[in-house]
């Protein structure tokens, strides 16, 4: 049984043939529309999530599948109390593989223990999210048209967003990666990711504040929103959520091919203004999140050899 719960689930070699696949199903996705008949995904989702599942479901029915499932944990059985070990026993009888989002760090991989279906971490907690990273390395790679030599930085609440965690942790596999670590000091990256991760591996990274004196040094600038929903306390949020505003001014600043990627959603972090620009690249990343979950649909269901 294959799951995927963390990005360092594929191998490189794994990863580099899951992101061929997306590439070659974005050229003309019509030729996988039958890979999935008659093959069912569910989506169970404990948390919001506008892009995560629907372009989880947008998916699967461009395979030809069905999508069954829940938005929230208020309209599942988790709001009677039921456990995610039961609901994954319940799950396995009725889908093919599952997507998971969960509020609580770790609850992907206890629902993995318990199902005889692949179970897809789509975000737990402040931890990981591992499609989010599949999509963000499918962007980077399509735009760039190399995971190696650049210097990325990622701004805003590196602290709780867990897209951050998952794509340093991918991408320090790769060669002369260079990161630049823009937050407040109060949402810098978990020690565990400076030591265990990056120190521990001999990366090179540095951590600033200021967004304005790092822009002309960038290739890839990952911006993020402050999570609102994993701070303990709301003036602290309020004091934090304007941190950081890219605009047209401080986009100026930064290489003529730099892009501009973002998880989304977006809050104020990006001024509309710089939607325009074309170095803006977040709501493409956004549309090569479907094709690298077809992708990795057909691979853990063990339909990515076959012809189409
Ligand atoms: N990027 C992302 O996870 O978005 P959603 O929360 O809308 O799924």
């Amino acid at each position: 049984m294959k799951h995927l719960l963390s990005p360092l689930d594929l191998s490189v070699n794994e990863l580099d043939e899951l992101l061929d696949l997306a590439r070659d199903i974005s050229r003309d996705p019509s030729r996988y529309s039958h890979c999935c008949d008659g093959k069912k995904l569910a989506t169970l989702f404990y948390e919001p999530s506008t892009r995560t599942r629907l372009s989880f479901e947008a998916a699967m029915l461009n395979l030809g599948g069905s999508v069954l499932g829940f938005a929230s944990a208020d309209s599942s059985s988790a709001a009677k109390g039921e456990s995610v070990s039961d609901t994954i026993r319940i799950i396995s009888c009725y889908a093919d593989i599952c997507a998971m989002r969960h509020p609580k760090e770790g609850a992907p991989m206890v629902a993995a223990g318990k199902s005889s279906i692949p179970v897809i971490n789509a975000g737990d907690g402040g931890h990981q999210h591992p499609t989010q990273t599949l999509t963000d390395l499918m962007t980077i790679r399509e735009l760039r048209g190399s995971l190696n030599d650049f210097t990325i930085g990622l701004c805003g609440d590196l602290k709780f967003g867990r897209t951050v965690h998952s794509l340093i942790n991918s991408l320090i596999r790769y060669k002369n990666i260079k990161f630049i670590l823009i937050s407040p000091k109060e949402l810098r990256v978990p020690d565990y990711i400076r030591e265990d991760v990056l120190n521990a591996n001999h990366v090179e990274f540095e951590e600033v504040e200021k967004l304005e004196d790092v822009m002309p040094l960038l290739d890839i600038l990952y911006m993020t929103r402050v999570q609102r929903e994993r701070f303990f306390n709301e003036d602290e949020y309020l004091r934090m959520k304007d941190f950081y505003i890219l605009d047209p001014a401080k986009m100026a600043l930064a290489k003529k091919d730099m892009y501009v990627l973002h998880p989304l959603p977006r809050v104020n972090e990006i001024s509309v203004e710089v939607d325009d620009d074309p170095r803006a690249a977040y709501f493409k990343q956004a549309q090569f999140g479907v094709y690298v979950r077809m992708a990795l649909i057909l691979k853990l269901l063990e339909l990515d050899k076959k012809e189409v």
